[in-house]
Order: C-alpha cells, then structure tokens, then sequence
C-alpha cells in the first residue's frame, strides 16, 4: 500500500519569541513545517516588521503556505511617545503583510486587541461594534486591521485581551514575583476584563488555521475580525486574588481604582469581549478563564 502523498505546508510564524508565538511554535507542529522569525537571533529567519524591505524579503524567500503574524509593539505606556514606530509595526506590517499574500490567496492569521474600544459598554463587546481607542497603542491596532483587511488578503485578526502564561512579561508572573517581595500590594478594581492564557489563545489559533488549511471552509465568507478571549470576566484585583489563593502566601491585597494607579496611556474600564462569532464560525469554545488559569498554575507549580 502507497501511502497519500500530501505536502507539508510550511506555516511561517512570525514573532516566535513573544508569548504567544513560543506556544504557537507547539500548537502549530502538528499542521505542517513551522518556520520561525523574530527580530532576535534563536529563530529560523531575522525580521524587523518596521522595515518593509525586511519584510518582503522574508515572505520572498520562506515562500509560506500560511502566515502566523504574532509579533508587535506592545508596550502600551511607551507607545504614548513612540507613535512612529509603533505605528510601522502594528498597522503598517499588517497591512503591507495582506498586499504581499493577497495575490497567491496564502491565509494569515493576524492578532488584535480589546484596546481597540473606549470601554465605555456594559455589555461584552460585538466584533462590529463601534471602536474608538483611547491609546497609541490601541490605535495603531486597529489601523492594522484596517489594512490588512482593505489589503484584500485571506486574513482572520483575532481580538484578544489580558494574556498571561508561563513565558514573557505578563500579570500572572509579575503577581507571582510581587507576592514573594512585598506584604501588601495595591491593584485596580475598576477595570474589567478576560484574562486569556497564551497556550489557549495558541490552540485556538492552531484550530482556525487548520479548518482554513483543510479548505472546508468558504475562506470569502470566514475572514475577518473574531474575538478570543478567556470566557467570563473579571477585574485586575480579581485576577490578583485567583492567582494569590493559589499560593498560600501572606501578601494583603488592597483594591483601588485606576486614577490612583497613573499611566502614561488610558486604559478602557470594561473591556470584555463576546466570543460568540468564532463558536457559530469555527465552532471553537473558550474555557472559563478560571480554568485555564488553573491548568497554566498546574504547570508553573
Ligand atoms: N499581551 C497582551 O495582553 C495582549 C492583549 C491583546 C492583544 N495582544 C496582541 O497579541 C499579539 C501577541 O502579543 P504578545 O503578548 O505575545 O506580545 P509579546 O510577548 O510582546 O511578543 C511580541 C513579539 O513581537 C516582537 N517584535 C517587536 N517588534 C518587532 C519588530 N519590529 N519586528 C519583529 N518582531 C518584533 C517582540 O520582540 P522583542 O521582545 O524583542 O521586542 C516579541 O517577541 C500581539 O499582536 C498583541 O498586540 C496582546
């Protein structure tokens, strides 16, 4: 017997080393050959997404089957003041990303942000509800997905929110460190959100990209912009006593509001989001942010 002779596609992953990306490395194994990029060394590939020239020479010569873009700027107070790069990265990549796939039909999938609303709703956030970010960073976001769906390519933008896990720079390891070193510790109460752990956010993303892959789908019809987050909600403070219950440590935790926390860039006051759109399209469930918490606390115990 001849076994089928299906090729392997090669799935390029660009930002291999954020928090997402180094779970995606893992999700995506099992859908093809994954080729990495990063703006650091330890990848397969070197990129700046804030040089077109480097961008376009990637996708030259990785020649992908699909695009994974989980690289951006990210850091949301310093884009206060850093708008021209933030700007080059989170909505010109994107967009210059779509031009270059849109011909061959290559499908990319691309992350946004719940930053992109003024959080001024009492209700989880529809994808096509009216958007008006209150930050840099969230409007160079949602300049990407401007473009990158104006580019025409076959694109599916997942707006996600509040990521932690076990790698990066995130909430849950901060807290685990600050628990250890302080006696008291004062965080936001009047900010609600879905924390959303990387390795889900990773696996949901391996699911969309496989049903896109497999071709079972009308691509004209699925893309566009879906919202992924943990299930349920919660407030910062919340999510600080989840993860200290799980601790058995003596740190008090004492809440307070955002005007007595300052930050360069506002923040949106109720920022949850409806994942309604990628159930009925992708009939993809997502957990109770309470357990995935657990199983990401599971494995950094
Ligand atoms: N973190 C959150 O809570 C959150 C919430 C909503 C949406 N998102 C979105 O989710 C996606 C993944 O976020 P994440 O938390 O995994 O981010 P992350 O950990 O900050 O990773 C982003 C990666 O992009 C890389 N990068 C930055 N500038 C680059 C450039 N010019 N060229 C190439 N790579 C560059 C970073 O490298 P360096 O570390 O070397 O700069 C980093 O490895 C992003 O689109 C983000 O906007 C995140």
């Amino acid at each position: 017997m001849t076994a089928p002779t299906t090729k392997s596609p090669r799935l390029l992953l660009i930002g291999a080393n954020g928090q997402v990306g180094w779970e995606l490395r893992r999700t995506l194994a099992p859908l093809g050959r994954v080729v990495t990029a990063s703006i650091e060394d330890g990848t397969d590939y070197r990129v700046d997404l804030a040089d077109s020239e480097s961008v376009s020479r990637l996708i030259r010569e990785t020649r992908p089957d699909a695009v994974v873009n989980a690289a951006a700027y990210t850091a949301v107070d310093k884009a206060e003041t850093e708008k021209v790069i933030a700007e080059r990265i989170n909505a010109d990549a994107p967009g210059m990303l779509g031009a270059l796939l849109k011909d061959s039909g290559i499908p990319i999938i691309h992350y946004s942000t719940d930053f992109v609303f003024a959080g001024d709703q009492s209700l989880p956030y529809r994808e096509d509800d009216p958007t008006g970010p209150l930050n840099v960073y969230g409007a160079t976001k949602l300049e990407g997905e401007r473009r990158l769906l104006a580019s025409g390519a076959n694109a599916v933008i997942l707006r996600t929110a509040w990521i932690y896990g076990a790698r990066g720079s995130n909430f849950l390891l901060t807290m685990r460190r600050m628990f250890a070193e302080r006696d008291e510790l004062r965080i936001v109460r009047d900010q609600v959100g879905s924390p959303t752990w990387s390795r889900m956010l990773a696996e949901v993303t391996s699911l969309v990209l496989h049903r896109l892959l497999v071709g079972d789908l009308d691509v004209e019809r699925v893309k566009g912009v879906y919202h992924v987050t943990g299930a349920g909600q919660t407030s910062w403070y919340d999510f600080a006593c989840a993860i200290l219950g799980s601790r058995g440590e003596q740190c008090r935790l004492l809440p307070i509001t955002s005007s007595e926390y300052p930050a360069p860039a506002k923040r949106p006051a109720y920022a949850v989001l409806d994942n309604t759109k990628i159930w009925e399209t992708f009939g993809v469930q997502l957990p109770d942010w309470r357990q995935s918490l657990r199983l990401c606390l599971e494995e950094l115990d």
